[in-house]
Order: structure tokens, then C-alpha cells, then sequence
């Protein structure tokens, strides 16, 4: 049974990525920097001097392909570490610019998909992930005056890929830890719809002096979600462009191990100054899940639909017999080995003792009261 989880990360480029054994790689899930968008420019001419040159004589389209060829290496070198059956996710949003007084759309995800297709992967239906903004000056154009008005980009893509067909789950002990990370089958609704409207973006502020401004970091409940929908515990995710460490973070939360490269060496303080509060973040969301999952419940039998299954594990009951052998944990203790390498230790979530301590008291007699009508057996204490 997996117990713990070790984590690292490589403060070096993604065009290198020889860190990692080829074929060992389960589940990518990365946010590379946005060809075109302005806050990325600099990073894509580090790379390629072309890029600036491109820039300043206004050949946008130039530009736009030299920063997608420094990407294509990312992923071309993907297609090496991926086992079969693995999954790529890469959360991307395309950008508008206006150069030479032209305004256009820089379309990034159409170009990554087209460059997965022809390295060999397949595309799974992808998500879009709204984001609205209320900015007083989020419309751009000529105002009420067609036709020079513009759309607003309130989107972005996280598209899907997988190397290979279906991945197999051979032996006994790989179908049971694929059991054990089965998710809330309300999870399974929300979380498989090609639409995602509830996810928030992250807070961008830093507040280091040596980092940039803006973090450009993902929220955590994006990595969370893929990760659980994507891969099974013990796992190895890779994430080529960390940032600030959430692929990481949601990774050690989720039970899986990690793996990350980053460019810039000043986000190693930002991740150790997170480790410390990080167990008692990951735990309440833990709590948060099991919390919800019990409200849903409670709401369904309400509704006339007494549950059939039950998690052994928590003492929960639940929709589908594919969530009786789950199983939750809380981390117990993160270890910094040194070397940008953490070890995460998980304990197990007792029979009850994950209700007694999230439902509110009348909420749990209730779901007792309830669920023992129903000759469901809950042991709460
Ligand atoms: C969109 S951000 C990713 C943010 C991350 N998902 C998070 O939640 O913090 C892209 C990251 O890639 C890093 N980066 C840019 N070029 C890189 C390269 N060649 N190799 C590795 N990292 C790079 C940037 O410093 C930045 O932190």
C-alpha cells in the first residue's frame, strides 16, 4: 500500500528534461509560457535571439511560430517519457495583439494540438475553462461601432492527449490501487464536463522581490482535478513549466509522486516558504470532499433515493459500487530531503472519524438517523 510520495524538483530548462527515465511518466500536467502574450516575450528570446528580431521588425506571425518551436521541443521530447496509455494536459490560452496597428488572435491551442497530432498522440475531448472577467476595459475595438469590435478571450483550453490506446491496469495490486483512486461519482459530473465555469483563478501576487510580478499560477483545484481524473495513486506527474510548485502541491495532496523543471531558480524559496502550511491546506480540502460528499447524500436520500454501496474505507455511503474501495488520506508529515527533493507521508482516514470531524453535528445525526432506516451500516462514533 503507498504510503508515501517523493517529489522534485529541477531548477533547469524544459528543453533539457533528461532527468526523467523514459516510458516512467503517467500524467503531464503543465501551463507553458502563452506565445504572443507580452508578459512571456522575454523568456521565448532568452531562448531564441530570432524571436526578438522577429518581434521589432512586426513579423508577428514569425514570432508566433519561432515561440511555438521552442514549446515543440518540450513536447517532442514528451512523447519519449510518456508511458503508454500516459496523459498530457496543457493549460493554454490563446492571445490577442495588436502589432503594426493590426489586431488579431494568436491561436496557441490550435497550434499545440496540431503539433501532438503529428508527434503521435490523440486528442481526448478537451476542457475549456471560463474564466469571466468584470474589467471595465475588457472590450476592445471600435465600442458600439461595428465592425471593428472585438470579442473578449474569457476562455482557456486545457487540452488532453494521450499517448497510445487506453491504459491497462494488469495485476491484481495495479486494479486495486486503480479502485482506491476512484473519485465521488457527483465529482465524476462535474469534473468530466467539457466546460468548466467553478474554478476561480489563482492569486497572481508574489510578493518576493526577486520574482516577477504576476505569478501566472494555475489554481490548485485545476491540478487537483486532473490528477485525480487522469492518473492513480502512486503515479508519477510531470509538470516541465512548475512556476510556483502547484502540479507539485496537488500531486503530495492527491497521492501521487511528482516531478518538476522550472526556469527560474527564485521560485525554490517561494515552494519551501508554502511546504510548512501545506499538510493543513491539503487536509481540510481532503475534509472539504468528504464533507460534500456527505451533504450530496443526504440530499439524494432526501430525495427519494436511498444509496446502495457504501466506502469501506470512510463508513460513507455512495451512488456506484466503482467508489466502495476508495480510499482518502490526510498527509501526516512533508520532509525536505534537500536538493529540491520532498518526501510526503500520508495516514489513513478512519471508519467515521472523517465525518465526525467535517458534518455539523445535526447534519450527521440526520445522515445516521437517515442511513440507518436504510439498514446502511455507518460506524460514526
Ligand atoms: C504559465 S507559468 C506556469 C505556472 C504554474 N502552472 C503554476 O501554477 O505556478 C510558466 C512557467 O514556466 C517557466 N518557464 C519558462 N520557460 C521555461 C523553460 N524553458 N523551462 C522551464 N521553465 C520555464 C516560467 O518561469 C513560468 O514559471
Amino acid at each position: 500500500m503507498q504510503k508515501q510520495t517523493s517529489h522534485r524538483v529541477n531548477y533547469r530548462s524544459a528543453g533539457e528534461l533528461n532527468l526523467v527515465d523514459e516510458r516512467s511518466v503517467d500524467l503531464v500536467v503543465t501551463s507553458p509560457p502563452y506565445p504572443m502574450i507580452e508578459m512571456w516575450d522575454r523568456d521565448f528570446c532568452v531562448l531564441n535571439g530570432a524571436i526578438q528580431t522577429a518581434l521589432s521588425a512586426g513579423e508577428c506571425a514569425r514570432a508566433f511560430n519561432l515561440m511555438h518551436e521552442e514549446l515543440d521541443k518540450v513536447w517532442n521530447r514528451l512523447h519519449f517519457l510518456v508511458k503508454d496509455g500516459g496523459i498530457v494536459c496543457v493549460n493554454v490560452g490563446d492571445a490577442t495583439r495588436t502589432v503594426k496597428e493590426n489586431f488579431q488572435l494568436f491561436s496557441s491551442h490550435s497550434r499545440i494540438i496540431n503539433k501532438f497530432l503529428s508527434i503521435g498522440f490523440q486528442n481526448l475531448p478537451n476542457i475549456i475553462w471560463r474564466k469571466t472577467t468584470n474589467a471595465p476595459n475588457k472590450f476592445m475595438g471600435s465600442g458600439m461601432l461595428p465592425p471593428g469590435a472585438y470579442v473578449t478571450l474569457e476562455h482557456e483550453y486545457i487540452l488532453v492527449f494521450r499517448k497510445g490506446g487506453k491504459r491497462n491496469f494488469k495485476t491484481p495490486s495495479e486494479k486495486q490501487l486503480r479502485r482506491e483512486s476512484a473519485f465521488f461519482w457527483e465529482e465524476r459530473n462535474q469534473w468530466f464536463s467539457d466546460v468548466w465555469f467553478d474554478l476561480k483563478g489563482a492569486g497572481q501576487d508574489l510578493n518576493h522581490d526577486d520574482l516577477r510580478k504576476r505569478s501566472a499560477a494555475f489554481p490548485f483545484e485545476l491540478a487537483y482535478r486532473l490528477i485525480n481524473m487522469f492518473s492513480v495513486k502512486g503515479d508519477l506527474i510531470l509538470d516541465p513549466f512548475l512556476g510556483t510548485g502547484t502540479t507539485m502541491f496537488a500531486a503530495m495532496a492527491a497521492e501521487r509522486n511528482s516531478m518538476g523543471y522550472e526556469i527560474d531558480e527564485n521560485f525554490r524559496r517561494h515552494i519551501s516558504n508554502k511546504l510548512p502550511e501545506f499538510s493543513g491546506f491539503a487536509n481540510k480540502m481532503i475534509q472539504t470532499r468528504i464533507a460534500s460528499h456527505g451533504k450530496f447524500m443526504e440530499e439524494r436520500l432526501r430525495n427519494g433515493n436511498p444509496p446502495k454501496f457504501e466506502i469501506q474505507t470512510l463508513g460513507l455511503p455512495c451512488v456506484s459500487r466503482q467508489e466502495s474501495d476508495m480510499i482518502l488520506r490526510y498527509i501526516g508529515s512533508i520532509e525536505d530531503l534537500g536538493d529540491d527533493t520532498y518526501k510526503a507521508n500520508y495516514t489513513d482516514i478512519s471508519d467515521g472519524a472523517a465525518l465526525v470531524t467535517t458534518l455539523s453535528p445535526p447534519a450527521l445525526r440526520g445522515a445516521k438517523r437517515e442511513l440507518n432506516r436504510d439498514q446502511i451500516h455507518l460506524n460514526l462514533k
